[in-house]
């Protein structure tokens, strides 16, 4: 199958909106227009709990699966297909980019966190285990969803230069082009993180 099908592919699987499409279609709302408005994991638990706190976790837990499950699901596919390592990192940003910039949302759409650590649970393993242990004990300790997502996504990408110091020439632009959208998707939290205004998930 040529590059340009795989482009295309990872980006409308990565922009499959699935907080947007369980919150709708589970509980009857409009995520995008409650809580933070965003359609991640955060903000299903955030704008459900409000009605059944047993089931919005539920629906967060299979959202936050899901975001991750199209990015790793893309990646992986290609790589069975024999698709290049080049080509796979820019499948991971091509489904980051989906999942950000959703064409079934008017081109709006998440922040990118779970779809990250799908993409790169494929490519670099071990430094996604860091990056989720560390951001499990933000989410547990801390309880500051987005600055969980934001200190997981620099410890990622510090471990993954320190555990895979070999990583192909190719990898280096993806893998900060990723983190910048997910650091870019997280301005407005992070104002709200300087100025003292985020709230925690309780
Ligand atoms: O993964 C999303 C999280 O980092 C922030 O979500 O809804 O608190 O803006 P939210």
């Amino acid at each position: 199958m040529s590059n340009i099908i795989w482009y295309i592919i990872a980006y409308l699987v990565g922009g499959i909106p699935f907080g947007y499409l369980i919150a709708k279609y589970a509980a009857g709302i409009n995520i995008k227009e409650h809580g933070s408005g965003n359609i991640g994991a955060t903000n299903v638990l955030r704008v459900l709990k409000q009605k059944d706190p047993k089931k919005a976790k539920k629906l967060a837990a299979l959202t936050l699966f899901l975001d991750a499950f199209k990015g790793a699901a893309v990646v992986l596919a290609a790589k069975f297909a024999g698709v290049c390592d080049a080509t796979l990192w820019t499948l991971a940003v091509l489904a980051v980019i989906g999942h950000c910039f959703s064409p079934f949302l008017k081109f709006e759409g998440g922040k990118g966190v779970a779809t990250t650590a799908g993409v790169l649970l494929v490519l670099v393993p071990k430094a996604v285990l860091v990056a989720l242990v560390v951001w499990y004990l933000m989410a547990k300790y801390v309880r500051i969803s987005s600055l969980s997502s934001l200190t997981a996504i620099i410890v990622g990408i510090a471990s993954t230069y320190i555990l895979y110091p070999n990583l192909s020439i190719q990898s280096h632009a993806p893998l900060w082009i990723i983190a910048f959208i997910v650091i870019y998707k997280h301005k407005e939290n992070i104002y709200r993180l300087v100025t003292g205004q985020e709230k925690r998930v309780v």
